[in-house]
């Protein structure tokens, strides 16, 4: 297949592009680099070394044989570019990886919050639009988040993929009805995956757009079969209290001897998928598209669910790490209990790579190795929901002397 990946640039959409390429898919990558522009605005680096987009591609034709394409496009503001790549590649399938990702970077300020809606709304409406009217018949697949259903609405209920059943009382009795699940989004990041699912639902029932929304959970791990096979090929691995995620931050932490950064209770129970499942999901949902003018298709593209506190606990326990209980700098409940129905990637075949000590040691093994490249003062985290509320001081003022040498 003929595939752009949106944003293919980033954590998830690098290994995927790779993953495509080597099973065979044709790829282009389309993405501004302007993830790589908000390390250099928040002066964070990827605590490994990622290479230019052109030496990265360029390591991948050495080691692989394959070309993948590269347009330096930005979605939200380069319409007009946007379609004349469209209709220049024709792709078969589109993934759309290309939103600024993080909820404490779009809750950080009232500038980020600003660009978070702009960029994430816009580029969404930008490609419905341009796929619409350029007469491409391109599937789209779009990743969006669990966050979208928010965490607590559903008590002790399975959190359905995408559509509640309701009932709605008439005066002839009650009515079922299948509805898209109630938005509760958490941060102006999550608020724009909401967004962007009102726009899926309106552009496939209106132009007959061909669209799977994948409701994503945490994503952890850092290499794919693809990215280990040459240095430059290495993925992202974020660690910083913007936009490193929970579980890989824990791995840093625990191998740079940072206590384990636990906010609040720990009480907070959150959906995860390695990231070697979620190149292999969206290879399974390009294969699998809706038909023309049936709705959004919704598939919840997680493996587990965990309690953040026993997550912490299991990393301290292997690593002799301890915990830091700090102020959360979140408004969300405290504790939540969290059933995620993920049927549907299961019945095509999806074989969860859940938590094992050797995928944990793996990714803490990874970070060890590039752990000279830390720097403690970016690991608390310290963008606030509301103005005023208490963050933490530096637990770590400087790497400790020892540290694994890299290898
Ligand atoms: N990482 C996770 O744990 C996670 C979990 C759930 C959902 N997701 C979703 O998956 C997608 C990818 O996440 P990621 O972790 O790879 O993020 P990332 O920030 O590493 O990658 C996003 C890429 O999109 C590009 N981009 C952003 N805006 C663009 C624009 N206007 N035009 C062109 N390119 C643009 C960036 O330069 C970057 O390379 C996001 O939409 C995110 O919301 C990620």
């Amino acid at each position: 297949m003929r595939v752009l990946v949106l944003g293919g640039d980033g954590f998830c959409g690098w290994p995927t592009s790779l993953y495509l390429s080597d099973h065979g898919h044709d790829i282009t990558i389309v993405d501004n680099l302007s993830r790589r522009k908000i390390d250099i605005e928040l002066e964070v680096e990827s605590l490994t070394p990622i290479r230019p987009i052109s030496e990265r591609i360029r390591a991948w034709r050495e080691v692989s044989g394959r070309d993948i394409g590269f347009v330096n496009v930005d979605l939200a503001t380069e319409y007009d570019r946007l379609v004349e790549v469209l209709e220049e590649l024709r792709p078969e399938a589109i993934v759309h990886f290309a939103e600024q990702r993080a909820a404490p970077y779009s809750m950080r300020t009232q500038k980020t919050k600003r660009y978070t809606v702009d960029n994430n709304v816009r580029a969404t409406h930008n490609l419905l639009t341009a796929l619409a009217h350029s007469g491409v018949d391109a599937s789209l697949v779009h990743l969006g988040t669990m966050g979208v259903y928010g965490y607590g609405w559903s008590g002790s209920a399975p959190i359905p993929e995408g559509y509640l059943t309701v009932k709605v009382a008439t005066p002839d009795g009650e009515l079922e009805r299948e509805i898209l699940h109630p938005a509760n989004p958490g941060s102006v990041y999550h608020l724009t995956k909401t967004l962007d699912q009102l726009m899926f639902s309106f552009y496939a029932r209106n132009d007959g757009l061909r669209i799977t929304d994948l409701h994503q959970g945490i994503v952890w791990g850092t290499q794919t079969e693809q990215t280990i096979r040459d240095e430059r090929l290495i993925n992202r691995f974020d660690y910083d209290g913007d936009y490193g995620t929970v579980l890989n931050r824990f791995l840093m932490q625990a191998a740079i001897g940072h206590p384990l950064t636990v906010h609040g209770t720990g009480g907070q129970t959150r959906a995860f998928i390695h990231i070697r499942d979620t190149v292999r999901c969206i290879e399974l949902a390009i294969a699998n598209p809706p038909e023309a003018g049936s709705r959004v298709l919704v598939r919840n593209q997680i493996t587990e669910t965990h309690r953040v506190l026993d997550l912490a606990k299991m990393i301290g326990d292997v690593t002799g790490t301890e915990i830091a209980y700090l102020p959360n700098p979140r408004r969300e409940a405290e504790e939540n209990d969290l059933a995620v129905r993920n049927d549907q990637f299961l019945a095509l075949g999806l074989q969860p790579t859940t938590l094992s000590q050797g995928l944990l040691d793996e990714c803490t093994d990874v970070a060890a190795r590039y752990s000279h490249r830390a720097d403690p003062a970016k690991i608390v985290s310290r963008s606030v929901w509301r103005a005023g509320m208490e963050t933490a001081d530096d637990l770590l003022t400087e790497l400790p002397a020892r540290l694994p040498e890299p290898q």
